[in-house]
């Protein structure tokens, strides 16, 4: 479902087939990294699924407890305001398996230590970066309250101990977290997507990044706003290289890398 503000279904999939048809196969990697990072991460056949969180999926989406979900404002995928099914949250909100364990693998093949999601929901996403990097410290901030504490819950069922969840706005909790790390590794942005928003959050996230880590964007297709804060991330001269993957797009700041933006249909 989407609001107002994202782009109807007739303009996405004209970008989907733009998208489709200018995709890159992981087979025309040309720089080393690429192509590692292609054959060890991106290959369909790579995906690795984790049955525990998997199967609390499949509860999630069964689950007609309703929710008192607080209104954050424009931008919000998820957020009306008022009661929400746990099941219609967990089928509208949350990023698919395939991308979750994408990028959890992601950040364990940059071999990161601390990790930061803007955007906990559920805590699936948050659940799968933790259990594939069990040695890092993965911090998740969810404005929510009512969300927040299903997230907590998750968390204890999963057995998921390297995770610390905030409970509050980005716009408080970012600089907060941000100030009580050295640096991050590895971050997601996947919630208020306005522009303003995002690209406050990604140059708040970008002056504690690593020198070999990454910041995911998702949605950067859902609306207009989106696709500029997307055009002008990946123009960016601190991104090295950039990958988009239509529904989501992944950047790389290693300075070893030369200045590169792939489209990859996955
Ligand atoms: C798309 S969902 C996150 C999905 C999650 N990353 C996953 O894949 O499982 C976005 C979440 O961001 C939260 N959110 C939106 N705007 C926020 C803000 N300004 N501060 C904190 N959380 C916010 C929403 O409450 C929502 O639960």
């Amino acid at each position: 479902m989407r609001s107002s503000s994202g782009y109807s279904s007739f303009v996405l999939a004209q970008k989907f087939f733009l998208h489709y048809f200018q995709s890159k196969t992981i087979y025309k990697a040309h720089s080393p990294f690429l192509f590692d990072y292609f054959s060890e991460i991106i290959h369909p056949s790579k995906t690795k699924q984790i049955k525990e969180v998997e199967t609390l999926r499949k509860d999630l989406l069964c689950d007609h407890t309703i929710l008192d979900v607080q209104d954050f404002g424009a931008g919000s995928r998820v957020l009306k305001k008022g009661k929400r099914k746990i099941s219609d949250i967990a089928k509208s909100a949350l990023m698919p398996p395939k991308f979750a364990s994408l990028y959890a693998q992601t950040a364990l093949f940059l071999n990161a230590r601390t990790i930061l999601e803007l955007g906990t929901s559920f805590g699936l996403t948050t659940s799968y970066l933790a259990k594939i990097n069990h040695t890092a410290n993965v911090y998740s901030i969810e404005a929510d309250p009512s969300i927040y504490r299903q997230s907590q819950k998750n968390f204890k069922v999963l057995k998921a101990k390297n995770i610390k969840g905030f409970n509050g706005l980005f716009e408080k909790y970012v600089p907060d977290v941000l100030g009580q790390l050295d640096a991050i590794d590895f971050a997601i942005i996947d919630g208020n997507h306005t522009y303003k928003a995002t690209m406050r959050n990604f140059n708040l996230m970008v002056s504690k990044i690593s020198y070999k880590g990454a910041i995911v964007i998702d949605d950067i297709h859902w609306s207009s706003e989106m696709s500029q804060a997307w055009n002008q991330i990946i123009q960016d001269q601190r991104v090295r290289l950039s990958i988009n993957f239509f529904y989501s797009g992944i950047v790389f700041f290693n300075t070893d890398l030369s200045k590169e933006d792939v489209k990859i249909f996955y």
